[in-house]
């Protein structure tokens, strides 16, 4: 694939990307920015994802001219089924970062007919550069990562949410009845793709989640299949991330199993 680029190595490229707007994202959290609601109240988009993303988007554009780009805050530019398309995500957990809870990233991935092949995810706070590249592997800070071993709901620690707006809350509130049968180790991250990278080095052992979005996943997607674990919709097929409304089981291939026969496709639901 790097041919297709040039000169430009793009690992090198879009982990300089990601760490660059993280710099913004952490010189500005705590102080004074400007932020105003998108579609509801605890919808929201600040003056740091604006610059963040502005930032990412002059320098595909400066570097890539011809390539399409899709991206949370500004919609999507010249996106064709054929070329590999930029999904981003300038800062994935804004609430959290809003209100000063420390957990959050910018994403990136390079995605190809809905199949990313190159993705980062940064979190600034505690300067993790998490890295995947298609057949490569994938990382932290440069150190090689797996996906955990827990291979029992009961002593798992799984990470559940949903978008109020997009999906059937009895659905998920029949998920979290079913496995509150079996694990009560229940978190929140509220960042989709952090928590993903985190499910991808061991430290969360499964996570489900409806209604998110392409750049949500772009770079998530690519971590967890790269660690070595299993990431599909709640049928069990693999995430499209040219889909708009994406729900994602991730975990190790034992526990995503479990997850998928014992808590998701159950007849009673
Ligand atoms: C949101 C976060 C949140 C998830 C939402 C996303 P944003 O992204 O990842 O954890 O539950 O579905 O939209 O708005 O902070 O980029
Ligand atoms: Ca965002
Ligand atoms: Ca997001």
């Amino acid at each position: 694939m790097r041919k297709d680029f040039g000169a430009v190595r793009l690992d090198d490229f879009i982990q300089d990307l990601a760490r660059t707007a993280g710099h913004i994202q952490k010189k500005a959290f705590h102080h004074t920015y400007s932020w105003r609601s998108k579609t509801g109240k605890g919808d929201i988009v600040t003056e740091i994802d604006e610059a963040c993303e502005r930032l990412i988007l002059d320098r595909i554009t400066r570097e890539f001219p011809n390539y399409p780009i899709l991206s949370e805050e500004s919609g999507a530019f010249g996106v064709e089924e054929d070329m590999p398309v930029w999904v981003i995500d300038p800062l994935d957990g804004t609430r959290n970062y809003k209100m000063g809870i420390p957990f959050f990233c910018t994403s990136i991935g390079l995605v190809r007919k809905g199949v990313p092949e190159i993705g980062a995810i940064y979190d600034p706070i505690h300067d993790e550069m998490f890295f995947a590249e298609r057949g490569k592997g994938a990382f932290v800070n440069g150190e090689r990562i797996s996906i955990g071993c827990e291979d029992s709901l009961e002593d798992a620690i799984v990470s559940i949410s949903w978008v109020k707006q997009k999906v059937n809350r009895h659905t998920f509130l029949n998920f979290i009845d079913e496995l509150s049968h079996q694990t009560s180790y229940f978190r929140r991250f509220g960042s989709a793709a952090l928590v993903t990278a985190y499910v991808a080095c061991g430290r969360v052992d499964a996570y489900m989640q409806g209604g998110l979005n392409p750049w949500d996943m772009a770079a998530a997607v690519l971590l967890i299949e790269e660690a070595g674990g299993m990431i599909t919709d709640f049928q069990g097929k693999p995430i499209d991330i040219r889909n708009k409304d994406i729900e994602v089981v991730t975990a190790n291939p034992k526990l995503h199993s479990i997850l998928l026969e014992k808590v998701i496709r159950r007849d009673k639901w």
